[in-house]
């Protein structure tokens, strides 16, 4: 249901976050609308994590504010994060699903089929019993996924999933993440992975030292990327000044 209670369009107006001293975001205008995924890209330290907690509502902005689906609430609706390190319970692989289930007040009855489309969904029935703690990185993340989508998500926001997986866990996880996004969910991602960015992106929104630099459809972000710091990223060169 993508009625009155959506958590879409999620709106970013003229947000700005000061730590003491330090400028986290500034002037941050940007609009999350369902389709295809939206990519956030930039540099370590740009503040891609930081947005991406003020858009979960996990943050409060220091100026500006964030709505999501015209609501100033931030509880979640139908929205769920995955952060840059994922936590594991310490419980087997199937336990942590139908942890997640529960928690999303799905009914005990319906659990079980449940946990195995996710699983399977996933790539992890055949570790169902393993002891999460026990999993690779990259079966971890797709755990992480799995626990996410459990909460049946309109709104996911991953941080680098994909941070410190080799190619090919990259390539499971980033089918997992395509096929929620084709099953209609919409993705809010941080990556500074180009060939991931070009692989998943609808669009993409460049953040340089928290300051969003670029906005673009993927293919304009890539061909004519129209400031000097996105010309410089894309170069693989170093970009730290906003
Ligand atoms: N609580 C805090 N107090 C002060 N500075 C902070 C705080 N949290 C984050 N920062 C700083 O804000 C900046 C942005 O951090 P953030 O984690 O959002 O960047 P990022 O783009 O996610 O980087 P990475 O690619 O390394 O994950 C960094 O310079 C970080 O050190
Ligand atoms: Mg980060």
């Amino acid at each position: 249901m993508r009625g009155i209670m959506s958590d879409l369009p999620l709106r970013l107006e003229n947000v700005g976050l000061a730590i003491g001293a330090t400028t986290l975001l500034r002037d941050i205008d940007l609009t999350i609308l369902p389709g295809a995924p939206t990519l956030i890209v930039g540099p370590n330290g740009a503040g891609k994590s930081t947005l991406l907690r003020l858009a979960m509502g996990l943050l409060a902005p220091g100026t500006g504010r964030v709505t999501w689906g015209g609501r100033t609430d931030p509880a979640p609706r139908r929205r769920a994060m995955l952060f840059q390190r994922p936590v594991m319970l310490r419980r087997s692989v199937a336990g942590n699903i139908a942890y997640a289930l529960k928690q999303a007040g799905v009914p005990r009855a319906r659990r079980v089929a449940r946990i195995e489309a996710l699983l399977e969904q996933a790539g992890l029935t055949a570790l169902a019993a393993r002891p999460a703690r026990r999993l690779s990185g990259g079966e971890q993340q797709r755990l992480a996924l799995a626990r996410a989508l459990a909460r049946d998500p309109e709104l996911l926001l991953l941080d680098e999933p994909t941070a410190n997986l080799d190619p090919a866990a990259t390539r499971a996880v980033e089918e997992i993440i395509a096929a929620a996004a084709s099953g209609g969910i919409k993705i809010l991602m941080a990556s500074h992975d180009l060939g991931q960015v070009r692989r998943l992106a609808g669009d993409v929104h460049f953040l340089v030292a928290g300051t969003l630099r670029e906005s673009a459809p993927v293919g304009e972000f890539f061909d004519r990327p129209s400031s000097p710091q996105a010309q410089a990223f894309l170069r693989g060169d170093i970009v730290n000044d906003p």
